[in-house]
């Protein structure tokens, strides 16, 4: 049995093929079951394609951390620095857009070390809190989040597709924040 453990990095353009084929399949295995398919489709093609992710990696505004087990991606988060959310207290809020983990590495010490990438990157850009929104139907998330010091702050809609969802809002404090 190996035991490398797995590796942060941060993503570059080279990175966008195949960071566009995780994130449609984590996403896909995370939220699939609890809605229509068809608009599942339509939100992997908009959010999800080469194209965006290339465009999105480029974008002096975000960091994309991966997570390489031997060379494999098996998880990944990127924050934001370009939005706000007027629910969220914050002179230099970062948005935290994604952080999925694959599901074979639930469980396995890879989300926390993540998280504590995630908050590096935020400081280094002079963040004073993170913040993110999720589904109020990913409890496994949200518990996640809590005990990562997240705390709920508002809520904000998604739309998946043609499904207008409820995210809660979340703030964390960063620093001495
Ligand atoms: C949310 C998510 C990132 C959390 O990651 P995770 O690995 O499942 O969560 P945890 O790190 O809390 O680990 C789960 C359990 O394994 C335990 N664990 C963590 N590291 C461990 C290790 N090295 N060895 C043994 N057990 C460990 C934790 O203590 C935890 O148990 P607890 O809930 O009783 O505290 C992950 O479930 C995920 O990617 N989900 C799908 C995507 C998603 O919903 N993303 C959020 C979208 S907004």
């Amino acid at each position: 049995m190996s035991t490398t453990l797995p590796a942060i990095r941060i993503a570059s353009a080279v990175d966008a093929a195949t960071l566009s084929v995780f994130a449609r399949r984590v996403f896909h295995d995370t939220f699939a079951a609890d809605n229509d398919p068809a608009d599942m489709a339509l939100y992997l093609d908009y959010a999800f394609s080469e194209s965006k992710q290339r465009g999105e990696l480029a974008d002096p505004a975000r960091v994309c951390l991966l997570v390489e087990h031997e060379g494999v991606l098996v998880a990944y988060a990127s924050v934001f620095r370009g939005s706000g959310n007027e629910q969220v207290t914050a002179g230099h809020p970062v948005e935290l857009e994604r952080f999925y983990v694959d599901g074979a590495w639930h469980g396995r010490g890879v989300a926390a070390p993540l998280m504590a990438a995630v908050r590096e990157v935020a400081l280094e850009w002079g963040g004073d809190a993170l913040w993110l929104g999720v589904w109020e139907r990913n409890p496994k998330a949200i518990r996640f989040y809590e005990k990562q010091g997240f705390e709920r702050v508002g809520a904000q809609t998604f739309t998946l597709g043609a499904d207008v969802q409820r995210d809660a809002v979340m703030r964390a404090p960063l620093g001495a924040a």
